[in-house]
């Protein structure tokens, strides 16, 4: 079964599907993203992140490419015709193809691609045996908010801590010693008081809507929960730390830097956390 991908109105196979070369999303990173999570056959809190999606492109002024209902017509028809139930639907819209200039083109339609790929959340395994985080210091802009395809800061963080042997980045404010978030999730720990820490969702992170959809379960669970900032040093003395995205789930961490977290085995309110995403993530209904 070949790939398929959408295109500016069209459905082309995944590889030679393109974009003009004066793309502004080439040229400039002028352009918004989603990543949603395909299980079971469905869409993973399709409507937070098309809300997000929304925010995101207004924030940036990029007009939409076409109204939310036909979005979501693509996005089914982009799940029919790659077969996937278990993955991740990739879109992403620029302010088009205009000629090289940076104020905002007079006259430009958005460009609009999808891709849709088979990709399984972190296995039983893999979530036994945890994962490092590197911390490297916060160098990106003041709108991490937006979900821009802007992204270098987060490719060279997460490459220094590949190179480190960590699966993830935890961007740290020199400043203050803060942990805003990591290089493509967001960051938990659970100090010793047994609350649930995450930095809150400000212009110094992007709101995950994995992030969301966690605490929601932490409260229902009857956990106590504090969206503040932490510092590294807080972190590194925590009994639990885990990460949370749309393509991790909740993925324990058991070291950060050259620090095991408490035994250096993944926690139980975090693995209780992941059994209730893995739940809700295989459960969550469709809305209509
Ligand atoms: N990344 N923070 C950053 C900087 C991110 O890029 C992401 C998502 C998150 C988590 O957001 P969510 O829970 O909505 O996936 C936090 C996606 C998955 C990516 O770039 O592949």
């Amino acid at each position: 079964m070949s790939r398929v991908a959408y295109v500016n109105g069209r459905y082309v196979p995944h590889a030679t599907a393109h974009v003009s070369v004066e793309d502004r999303g080439f040229q400039f990173a002028d352009g918004v993203y989603e990543v949603i999570a395909i299980d079971a056959g469905h869409f993973v809190d399709e409507l937070p992140h098309l809300d997000r999606w929304d925010r995101s492109l207004a924030e940036l002024r990029l007009p939409p490419a076409m109204p939310r209902n036909a979005m979501r017509q693509v996005m089914r028809e982009m799940l029919r015709r790659n077969r996937v139930r278990e993955g991740i639907l990739y879109m992403q819209s620029t302010r088009g193809a205009a000629r090289r200039d940076a104020p905002f083109p007079r006259q430009a339609d958005p460009t609009l691609v999808m891709t849709c790929r088979r990709q399984s959340l972190p296995g039983p395994a893999q979530v036994e045996a945890g994962v490092a985080v590197l911390s490297v210091p916060e160098i990106r802009w003041s709108r991490c908010d937006v979900k821009s395809v802007a992204l270098l800061p987060n490719i060279l963080a997460k490459q220094k801590a590949r190179e480190h042997g960590a699966y993830e980045a935890w961007f740290t404010r020199e400043s203050d010693g803060v942990v805003t978030e990591g290089g493509s999730t967001n960051a938990f720990i659970v100090p010793t008081d047994g609350h649930l820490v995450t930095h809150p969702a400000t212009n110094a992170i992007l709101g995950g809507i994995t992030r969301d959809r966690v605490l929601s379960l932490a409260r229902d669970a009857g956990l106590t929960v504090e969206e503040r900032p932490f510092t590294l040093e807080e972190a590194k003395s925590a009994r639990e730390a885990f990460m949370t995205s749309t393509t991790t789930g909740v993925y324990p961490i058991v070291q950060i830097d050259d620090a095991p977290v408490a035994n250096g085995r993944p926690g139980s309110l975090t693995l209780d956390l992941n059994a209730r995403y893995m739940a809700f993530s295989a459960n969550g209904e469709v809305p209509a």
